[in-house]
Formats: C-alpha cells, sequence, structure tokens
C-alpha cells in the first residue's frame, strides 16, 4: 500500500469557538526513512487533549486536530522504519514542529505519519479500543508506580478518578498494592470500589485530612487542575518519607501552592512525571497484556457532532471513564 498525499481530521480551528471542532485536509510530513504511517483505527480522548483544543497551553496553531492514544494498522512504512506494513500499532503526537518545519496533527484524523521509534506493536491479545487509553493514560498513570517500586502492599492513594486516575487504580491493584481512591465527592465511590480500590476518600468530608492522616506511602495526584484538589489536606494523608507525583498539566497560568512547613516536619517530597519512554511504554503493555487490564471506555463514532459532544461531556466530567473515538472506516470513507 502506497502514503496517502492527504489526510483528513477533525479538530479546532478558532480557539474561542474550541467546541465547534469541523474537517479539514492537510498534507503530511514528508515520510522519512524511519517513519511509519498508520491507517487509525480507534483514538481515547485524553484530558490533554481538551487542555489543548481549549488553548490552556497556549495558541500554537489552527486548524488543530488533537488525539494521541491512537491505534491503528501501518498502511506504509519506510526502510527504516521498525515496523510493517500490517502491523496494528500506537503512536504520539500533535502540538509539535518536524525539523522540516511541519506541524504535527493529532489522531482524530484518517491517517497519522510519526517516527516508528515512536509506535508500539499492541499485544495480540488486547483490542484495539481497549489499549487505545493505554497510550497515553495508562503509561502516565503506571510510570510513577515503576519510578517509586510499588509492589505489594505499598499503600497507594489515586487523587483524581478520571480518565487517568481509573486506569492509575488498575496498575496500582495489578502491582498488589493497597489502593485509596480520592476524590473531591463520593459520587464515584461505587465505582472506584468495583475498579478495586480497597479505600475511598471523599475530600469535601469534613476532617478528611486529620481522619486519614500518615495513611499512605505514595500519592499520584491525576486531577486536571489543583484548583479544586485541597493540596494540603491531601498532602497531610502522607507517611513520613511519602512521595506525591503529579501528573496534572494545568492550564499554564496555574500555580501551585505548597506550605514548606508541612513537608519539611514529615520529610515528604513533591514531584511530578511525564508519560514514558518507549521502554516504559513496552513494559507497561506488558503488564497491562498479562493482568487483562482494560480500562473502563465509552466508545464513540468519530464525526464533528460527536467530537463536539464528547468534549462538552468531559467537561463536565460526564464519562465513566475514557471516552474512545471509533468508526474511522464509516466517517473517513
Ligand atoms: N503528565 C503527563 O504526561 C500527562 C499525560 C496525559 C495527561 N496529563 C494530564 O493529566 C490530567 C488528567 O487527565 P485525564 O485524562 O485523567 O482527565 P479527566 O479524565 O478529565 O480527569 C480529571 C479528573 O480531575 C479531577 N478534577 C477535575 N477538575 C478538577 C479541579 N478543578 N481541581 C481538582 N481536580 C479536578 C476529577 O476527578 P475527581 O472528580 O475524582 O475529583 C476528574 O475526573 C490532565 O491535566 C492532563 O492534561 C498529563
Amino acid at each position: 500500500m502506497s502514503a496517502v498525499k492527504e489526510i483528513r481530521a477533525i479538530g479546532v480551528h478558532d480557539y474561542d469557538n474550541w467546541l465547534d471542532p469541523k474537517e479539514f485536509t492537510y498534507e503530511p510530513q514528508e515520510m522519512r526513512p524511519e517513519d511509519v504511517e498508520i491507517k487509525v483505527e480507534a483514538c481515547g480522548i485524553c484530558g490533554s487533549d481538551i487542555h489543548a483544543a481549549k488553548g490552556d497551553w497556549g495558541r500554537d496553531y489552527t486548524p488543530l486536530a488533537v488525539g494521541h492514544e491512537i491505534v491503528g494498522v501501518v498502511t506504509a512504512a519506510g526502510k527504516d522504519a521498525r515496523h510493517k506494513v500490517g502491523d496494528r500499532a500506537m503512536v504520539t503526537t500533535y502540538q509539535g514542529t518536524y525539523p522540516s518545519g511541519k506541524i504535527t496533527q493529532g489522531g482524530y484524523a484518517s491517517h497519522v505519519r510519526v517516527n516508528s521509534e515512536f509506535a508500539f506493536k499492541i499485544p495480540e491479545n488486547m483490542d484495539s479500543v481497549d489499549v487505545a487509553p493505554l497510550l497515553c493514560g495508562g503509561i502516565t498513570a503506571f510510570r510513577p508506580m515503576m519510578t517509586a517500586g510499588v509492589t505489594k502492599g505499598t499503600k497507594v492513594g489515586i487523587n483524581g478518578i478520571g480518565g487517568i486516575g481509573h486506569m492509575a487504580i488498575l496498575f496500582a491493584k495489578a502491582l498488589g498494592a493497597e489502593v485509596t481512591a480520592i476524590s473531591r465527592n463520593d459520587k464515584k465511590k461505587e465505582l472506584a470500589e468495583k475498579l478495586g480500590a480497597d479505600h475511598y476518600i471523599a475530600t469535601d468530608e469534613e476532617d478528611f485530612s486529620k481522619k486519614h492522616e500518615d495513611s499512605l506511602d505514595l500519592i499520584i495526584n491525576t486531577g486536571s487542575s489543583f484548583s479544586e484538589g485541597n493540596v494540603s489536606g491531601v498532602l497531610n494523608l502522607l507517611n513520613p518519607y511519602g512521595q506525591m507525583i503529579y501528573i496534572t498539566a494545568p492550564p499554564i497560568d496555574e500555580k501551585l501552592t505548597l506550605v514548606p512547613f508541612q513537608m519539611l516536619m514529615n520529610s515528604i517530597s513533591v514531584g511530578a512525571s511525564a508519560i514514558g519512554s518507549p521502554k516504559d511504554i513496552d513494559y507497561m503493555l506488558e503488564v497491562a497484556s498479562k493482568n487483562n487490564i482494560k480500562p473502563m471506555i465509552e466508545t464513540i463514532d468519530i464525526n464533528e457532532a460527536n467530537v463536539k459532544t464528547a468534549w462538552e461531556r468531559m467537561l463536565t466530567g460526564d464519562v465513566r471513564f475514557r471516552f474512545v473515538l471509533t468508526g474511522y472506516d464509516k466517517y473517513f470513507k
């Protein structure tokens, strides 16, 4: 199969009207020896898509197709690519520029063309719709656990039970941790328990911080903002020498306020983590495949109206827990 000349995509045309995504076409970056072209089958909708589409991180360019949790089949491969035509692979993507100066676009599109070093072979026993959310959300949740050496019995708190938070519960349980789900209210208690959480803390409950203080070794903060995150109350849940790792990527002007003495007196640390290396991603996929990790998803066919609906519902937290765009063959026929 030969590479396509034009890619069809759905994206933001005007940041002030970002909730009105429309179709556009673009000419892809020239195919380099290391590149593969992937015909998209499924793409998860990450909280980062919302930040980028809204312009939370800046207004780089339009039109902008977001989407980086992409699964599809390789339809063209350069001579040095590490995948061949027919392989099922995933990629990471948008808000970037190639050395040629051409801008990058994401997976709300018929195809993506990428460096094959950043495309990963999907384990045979995993469905494309289940694996898509793992490709950003899953690795982002998993890597802080790898770094902290989470093992059987580690007391792990997951703060923020959304797309990434719910996957963090699944991975922490697979590693044998004792897991506490922490959310802004009690609305997700039942589902968090269904996902395997051993305990649940609602941060709108009076005295939650005092009641559960010194109970966790590691907190992974997965909220999309710190604005309602009760950072100080949540930090109080850490054992001495505990650590909070945030993966939160808030609007660019948001600040994180810490009370130095609170950290000092318990020797606690606060750090951050971004996705994972290609090696980490291969390992995460192996763990997910062996443990049959399947995110809780809602599939929705790709088209302009549905992208708008999914984004609007994401804004109000009305999804349990990850949208995955499907129906690519129907729309991009
Ligand atoms: N570090 C990385 O490499 C990386 C990679 C991907 C995504 N991210 C970032 O990770 C964050 C979460 O992504 P996601 O896909 O999981 O998003 P999501 O599905 O929208 O979930 C975010 C969760 O954050 C909590 N939340 C919402 N508004 C909040 C507020 N104002 N203050 C405190 N908490 C709030 C909610 O949990 P509760 O209702 O349970 O409180 C919500 O379910 C985003 O900022 C995203 O950009 C980072």
